[in-house]
């Protein structure tokens, strides 16, 4: 196989994305951080050197990691984090998926901080690949004036009375602007011993520019790659037309406007047909407030970049000590006067695209399950010292950094089958899945927010969906050809029902991935194949992270 090789150094710098300067950790000094592409059959080969305080580790979302579970750089989980000054190499090879993914970091809440990027896969298989001329990735997310670090105590500390810390700004592919004037009227508006910002606020920065040429056809693979924050996308006066969803191919379907959640992927086409000048139109990003408890006064829920014809895009934001690392991008631009689709057009919830819209192009009706898993979500508030958390079922998950679970359960007595709970700490919640079957896991939601899932590892069916709590034969399930991705929206007090086969040996997470709540303990997993697991031959390198850290 080809091998495609990067080396990523990464490390804290002071930088302004939107014109607000804040530490942000970052790959190669650059945000959104590199992309990795590759095609179908290729060998990924990252090496990962950390010039950081702590310690890290790299998750590349959706890769099935088959034969490779200590490559899925999940901390706690697949591996021990790799320590400040150390690097380490994550090596794997993409056999049978395509698609838009990405790499973020699944250590601590240091994605928050900038530890982002796409993560491309390419295939001679894909059946779209005819429908457009180019490819360009739109990065969505949510942004914050305060490190992660700092967010996360908040939230999980008594003062926060559980609300999660809300956005100051979003940006789309890592830019945007911000009203300086607005820095003092934030939620949080200190960071702490600098005064309110301002004097570190630089009022309009650029936005992202996408450049376009009249007449062509263009793939726009939309990820969100931010913490808390789900995003309605549309483009002034183009419709959209979706044809992938989490790395699977859908039957096309026009929209105009893409609901998308925290780490889900969209790939749009979008045609170039409504100009031949060099015309400017709207991109939205249009941050959904109603799934946030407070409002912050300092956020502009409106993200915009801009599609402009005939000019280049803009690159990433690499930082420049000659500008003090502010967003400076390109020469600026005129603000498009095109208009916005009707409001009628978007829905005030926070869901995914309806299962109507997301046929899977290779259609596959869900297979029968074998096996029921059935899961309570739910967040409490500790009584004696106020600090809230997340529960699935009865366990708040506390990452063992320094004992991953992949290890414990190769090294671990007992295994093999049978009841893993006594092998794991009662932070753990694991759940053993001993052969190959189908799995349908329900996952009821007890809180009133909504909730994007992802499992590591796999594509799963997403057979049912609603309001209340599962009722076995009673609630609808959608059998014939159901959405297949890896990150759903579970809607506020509402529940999903998902199929997966466990043909896939490891431990793999399956957690909301609002950061807030990761953090908070949202978060279990499952060991699939133990026999297999104990079989694995992992490499001394792995091993090794453990004893440094
Ligand atoms: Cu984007 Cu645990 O993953």
């Amino acid at each position: 196989p080809t091998k495609r090789y990067y080396e990523w150094t990464i490390s804290q710098h002071v930088v302004a994305p939107d014109g607000f300067e804040r530490p942000m950790l970052l790959v190669n000094g650059k945000f959104p951080g590199p992309m990795v592409e590759a095609n179908t059959g290729d060998m990924i080969v990252v090496k990962v050197t950390n010039n950081m305080v702590n310690g890290t580790a790299i998750h590349w979302h959706g890769m099935f990691q088959n034969g490779t579970n200590w490559m899925d750089g999940t901390t706690g989980v697949t591996q021990c984090p790799i320590p400040p000054g150390q690097s380490f190499t994550y090596n794997f090879t993409v056999p049978n998926q395509w698609g838009t993914y990405w790499w973020h970091a699944h250590a601590a809440s240091q994605y928050v901080d900038g530890i982002v990027g796409p993560l491309i896969i390419h295939s001679p298989d894909e059946p779209h690949l005819e429908k457009y001329d180019q490819d360009m990735v739109m990065m969505v997310s949510d942004h914050y004036h305060i490190d992660s670090a700092s967010l996360a105590a908040w939230y999980l500390s008594t003062a926060s009375e559980g609300v999660e810390p809300v956005p100051d700004n979003g940006l789309i592919n890592g830019r945007n602007s911000f009203d300086c004037s607005m820095a003092t009227e934030a939620l949080f508006p200190t960071t702490p011993g600098s005064g309110n910002g301002k004097d570190r606020c630089f009022s309009n920065a650029p936005q992202a520019v996408f450049g376009v040429e009249p007449g062509l056809t263009y793939r726009i693979r939309i990820i969100n790659t931010g913490s808390f924050a789900d995003f309605k996308v549309s483009v002034d006066e183009h419709e959209l037309t979706v044809i992938e969803a989490d790395g699977v191919d859908m039957v096309p379907v026009k929209v105009e406007r893409v609901p998308i959640h925290v780490a889900q992927r969209y790939s749009v086409l979008l045609v170039a047909n409504r100009s031949t000048s060099n015309e400017g139109f709207w991109i939205r990003a249009e941050m959904n407030t109603n799934c946030f408890n407070v409002e912050n006064p300092a956020l502009d829920p409106s993200v915009k970049a801009i599609l402009q014809y005939k000019a280049p895009s803009t690159p990433s934001f690499s930082i420049n000590n000659t500008n003090n690392n502010r967003n400076t991008g390109m020469t600026t631009q005129e603000a498009p006067n095109s208009v916005d689709w009707n409001e009628g057009a978007w829905s005030p919830h926070c869901d995914d695209l309806k299962a109507e819209m997301l046929k899977p192009f290779f259609a596959k009706d869900a297979p029968e399950a074998d096996t029921q898993v059935v899961l309570e979500m739910s967040f409490q508030t500790i009584s004696r010292d106020r600090v809230n958390m997340g529960y699935v079922n009865k366990t708040s998950w506390r990452p063992q950094l320094d004992s991953p679970t992949l290890l414990q359960a190769i090294d671990g007595g007992g295994g093999g089958g049978g009841n893993s709970a006594t092998m794991f700490d009662a932070s753990q919640l694991v759940v053993t899945l001993d052969k190959i079957q189908t799995v349908e896991l329900v996952v009821n939601n007890l809180d009133e927010g909504a909730h994007p899932f992802h499992l590591h590892g796999h594509v799963f069916y997403v057979v049912g969906s609603g309001d209340g709590s599962y009722i076995p034969g009673q609630s609808a399930l959608h059998i014939e050809n159901p959405p297949r991705r890896d990150t759903v929206t579970i809607p506020p007090y509402g529940y999903v029902v998902l199929r997966f086969v466990s043909d896939n040996p490891g431990l793999w997470a399956f957690h909301c991935h609002i950061d807030w709540h990761m953090a908070a303990g949202l978060l279990m997993q499952f060991l699939a194949l133990p026999s297999q697991v104990k079989a694995f031959e992992i490499p001394q390198v792995v091993r090794e992270l453990c004893r440094a850290s």
